[in-house]
C-alpha cells in the first residue's frame, strides 16, 4: 500500500485507512474474533491508520482495537474522536466540546486503547455552545502535553475549518464523501487545501450501497441503522439502486468491482485524500485494498461524475437525529 501525507507537511499514512465502526455498532452485530482478524490483516497488508471513536459501541470499538494491537508490535496511527454524547444503545445524541469534557473523554479513550497518546484526535461534531477557541485551545494543550499528536475535525463547515486553523493547525478533516455524497466539493475540500491538511472521507462506499451487495435483507436485519436512513430505505432504495447498477456495469468493463471503482474514484480526488472504508470481513478488506491499484482515466472519472452528479442520489444522508451537529 502506498502512502500519502495528511497535508504536504503532515504525517504519512497508508493511502487508505480502515474504518472500524461497524465492528461494534450500526450495521448489525459484529463478531469480535473476525474483527480482530480483519484489523491484523489490514496492518499486515500495509494499512497504517485505524479509525474509531469513543461512542462506537459505547467504548467497545476502542477496547477492541486496544486489545487487538497488543498482538502487533509495529507503529499504528490510531485516530479517534469525541464530542458526540449518546446513552448506550440510543441513537439520540447531544454534542459536547467543553474543554473539561474533551480532556476527560480523551483520558477514557487512552485507557480503552491501552496507549499513552492518540495520533489523531478529532472533534466528532462541533458544539456551538462552546467557543471554538476553547475547544481547539484544549486540544492544543493536549498536543503540548503529548497526549495527542494531531488535531482533526469532523463534519464541519469551511468557515469552521479556516477559523480553527488560526488557533492551532488542523491536520485532518473527516466528513462523508463518496460518489453518493459530494457536498464537500462545494467549499470544504478547498478549505482543507487552503490550510494544507488531509481530508479523510468516511463512508466512502456509501455505507455499503456502492458495493452492489447491500440487499434489502441486510438492511432489514436487527441493529442495522440503514433501515432508518433515508437513502437506503423506502422508495429511495430502488431509485438509488439504479445508480448502483450503472456503477456495477461500468466496473465490470474495467475488470474491477463496484467497491473498487468507488474507492479508486474517491482516492483520485486529491493527493491529500485518504478514505477509511469500513468492513468486518477479510474478503472485503482484501478487495478494498486492491482498489489502491485501480487507476481511473479522465474519461472514466467523467463518466462516474456524470452518473453520480450532485443531487442524483435521492434522500438525505442521515435521519434528522443523525444530522445533529453536522455543519452544512
Ligand atoms: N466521522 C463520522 O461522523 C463518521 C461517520 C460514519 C463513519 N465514520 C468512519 O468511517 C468508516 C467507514 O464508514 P462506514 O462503515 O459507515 O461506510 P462504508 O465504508 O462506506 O461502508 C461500509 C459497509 O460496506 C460494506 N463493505 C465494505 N467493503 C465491501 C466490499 N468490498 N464489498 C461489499 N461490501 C463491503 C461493509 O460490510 P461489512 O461490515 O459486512 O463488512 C459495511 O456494511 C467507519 O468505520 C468509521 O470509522 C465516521
Amino acid at each position: 500500500m502506498y502512502k500519502k501525507n495528511l497535508g504536504s507537511k503532515g504525517p504519512s499514512v497508508s493511502a487508505m485507512g480502515l474504518g472500524c465502526m461497524s465492528m461494534s455498532e450500526f450495521y448489525g452485530k459484529g463478531d469480535d474474533a473476525e474483527s480482530r482478524r480483519v484489523i491484523l490483516k489490514a496492518l499486515e497488508m500495509g494499512i497504517t491508520m485505524l479509525d474509531t471513536a469513543d461512542q462506537y459501541g459505547s467504548g467497545h470499538n476502542e477496547e477492541l482495537i486496544g486489545d487487538t494491537l497488543r498482538e502487533w508490535k509495529e507503529e499504528v496511527f490510531v485516530a479517534t474522536k469525541s464530542g458526540i454524547v449518546r446513552r448506550p444503545g440510543e441513537y439520540k445524541r447531544t454534542i459536547n466540546n467543553r474543554p473539561e469534557y474533551i480532556r476527560e473523554a480523551l483520558e477514557k479513550s487512552l485507557k480503552r486503547l491501552r496507549r499513552d497518546h492518540v495520533d489523531l484526535y478529532y472533534i466528532h461534531r462541533r458544539d456551538h455552545s462552546t467557543p471554538l477557541e476553547d475547544a481547539i485551545g484544549e486540544l492544543s494543550k493536549l498536543v503540548e502535553q503529548g497526549k495527542i499528536r494531531y488535531i482533526g475535525l469532523s463534519e464541519v463547515s469551511a468557515e469552521t475549518i479556516l477559523k480553527a486553523d488560526t488557533i492551532h493547525h488542523v491536520t485532518a478533516v473527516q466528513s462523508e464523501y463518496s460518489l453518493f455524497t459530494r457536498g464537500v466539493e462545494e467549499s470544504v475540500l478547498d478549505a482543507v487545501k487552503k490550510i494544507d491538511a488531509g481530508f479523510v472521507p468516511y463512508s466512502p462506499l456509501g455505507r455499503g450501497f456502492l458495493t452492489g451487495k447491500l440487499s434489502k435483507e441486510i438492511i432489514k436485519s436487527e441493529g442495522d441503522l440503514r433501515q432508518f436512513m433515508p437513502r437506503t430505505s423506502g422508495a429511495n432504495y430502488e431509485t438509488n439502486n439504479r445508480l448502483v447498477k450503472q456503477l456495477e456495469e461500468f466496473a465490470a468493463e474495467l475488470n474491477a468491482t463496484p467497491a473498487q471503482v468507488a474507492l479508486a474514484w474517491v482516492m483520485s480526488r486529491g493527493e491529500n485524500i485518504v478514505p477509511i472504508p469500513g468492513t468486518r470481513r477479510e474478503k472485503y478488506l482484501l478487495e478494498n485494498i486492491a482498489a489502491a491499484d485501480v487507476t481511473l482515466d479522465k474519461r472514466s472519472r467523467e463518466y462516474l461524475e456524470t452518473v453520480f452528479y450532485p443531487g442524483a442520489v435521492k434522500g438525505e444522508r442521515y435521519s434528522e437525529e443523525g444530522m445533529v451537529g453536522v455543519e452544512e
